[in-house]
C-alpha cells in the first residue's frame, strides 16, 4: 500500500466510525517509530509535521526521510503540515509533495480566514493534496495558536458548516472544548457540534488535543466522526521520558551506547503508536 491522500485514509474512518491516529513526529526516529508500530497494528497512519520540525529539520530533508521510509510499506499512509498560518510554508510544503495541510487561519477575522481558505484549497488541489480547515483557536501546538479557548465567545455551528461548504475543506478542526498539551483537569468536551457539523456536511472531524483525553471520550467522539485524531504531546513525553530512563541508567552503568538508545527509545514509540491504533479502533484496518 503506497502513500495515499488524506481523504483515502479519513473516508473509510469516517464511514466505518474508527480514528485514525495523527502523530506529531519529530525527528528521524519518532517518523520511523510511528510508521513501524502502524505497520505492527495493521493500521492508517497520518504523520504530522508542525511548521517548527519544518524549520527545524528543513523540508527537503524530511521529505527525503519520509520518502525513503514510506517507500514500499504495507499500510496507508499520508503526511500532513499541523497548524500552518503562513502561506509561504503551506506552499513550500505543498510542492515538496505533502499530502495535506491544516491551514490555521483562526487569527484573522472570519471572512479573511474564509477568503484564504478557499485559495489554499485551490491551491492544494492543484497537487492532488487536501486541506484542514480551523475557524476557533485550538490552543498552542509547538509556538503556533492560542490558549484562548473556553466557552464564550464561540461560534455556532450553522456558521462552522457554512464555512465548511463555502471552503470545501476536506476535514474539519472545529474547537469543542479540547486544547493542546496535557490538561489541568478533565475536559468537558461538546460531542453535540461534532455530530451536528459531520450530518450536516459530510466532512469529517479532526480532534485536536487528543493527549489526556480518557478511552471513552475518543470512543464518543469517533462514534461521531472524528475521523482524525490529533497526538503530539503525548509522543512528545513518551519520547522524553523514554530517553531519560536509558540515560539514568546508561549513567548509573557508565555505559554510553548511542545505538542501543535508540533501539530502546524506538521501541517504546512504537508501543505508543501500537497503543494509539488499537484505542481509536484503527488497528487491523488496513488488512
Ligand atoms: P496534543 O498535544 O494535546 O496531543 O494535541 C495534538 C494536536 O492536536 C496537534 O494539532
Amino acid at each position: 500500500m503506497p502513500v495515499v491522500s488524506l481523504t483515502e485514509i479519513v473516508g473509510p474512518a469516517a464511514q466505518q466510525r474508527y480514528g485514525v491516529p495523527a502523530v506529531n513526529v519529530l525527528n528521524d526516529l519518532t517518523l520511523e517509530g510511528v510508521l513501524a508500530g502502524a505497520v505492527e497494528a495493521r493500521s492508517p497512519v497520518i504523520v504530522q509535521t508542525s511548521v517548527k520540525t519544518v524549520k527545524s529539520i528543513g523540508s527537503e530533508v524530511l521529505f527525503s526521510l519520509w520518502t525513503a521510509m514510506t517507500r514500499g510499506i504495507e499500510v496507508p499512509v499520508t503526511l500532513h503540515l499541523d497548524h500552518c498560518p503562513d502561506r509561504a510554508v503551506i506552499s513550500e510544503c505543498l510542492q515538496r509533495g505533502w499530502n495535506s495541510v491544516l491551514f490555521d487561519a483562526h487569527e484573522l477575522t472570519l471572512e479573511e480566514n474564509q477568503r484564504q481558505t478557499v485559495e489554499v484549497v485551490a491551491e492544494a488541489r492543484g497537487y492532488g493534496a487536501h486541506v484542514e480547515g480551523e475557524i476557533e483557536g485550538i490552543g498552542v501546538e509547538d509556538g503556533v495558536g492560542s490558549e484562548a479557548v473556553g466557552p464564550d465567545g464561540r461560534l455556532a455551528v450553522e456558521r462552522q458548516v457554512e464555512f465548511v461548504r463555502a471552503t470545501g475543506v476536506d476535514v474539519f478542526a472545529p474547537a469543542i472544548g479540547n486544547a493542546h498539551g496535557q490538561y489541568a483537569s478533565a475536559p468537558t468536551l461538546e460531542g453535540d457540534k461534532v455530530t451536528a457539523i459531520v450530518e450536516a456536511t459530510g466532512v469529517p472531524v479532526a480532534l485536536h488535543g487528543g493527549t489526556g483525553l480518557s478511552t471513552e471520550q475518543f470512543g464518543d467522539l469517533i462514534a461521531r466522526g472524528c475521523a482524525k485524531v490529533n497526538i503530539s504531546t503525548g509522543l512528545k513525553e513518551a519520547y522524553m521520558r523514554s530517553n531519560l530512563a536509558f540515560l539514568k541508567d546508561a549513567e548509573a552503568k557508565g555505559k554510553w551506547d548511542p545505538p542501543s538508545l535508540f533501539t530502546a527509545v524506538r521501541a517504546d514509540v512504537v508501543a505508543f503508536t501500537k497503543g494509539l491504533c488499537e484505542t481509536f479502533g484503527s488497528a487491523g484496518k488496513a488488512a
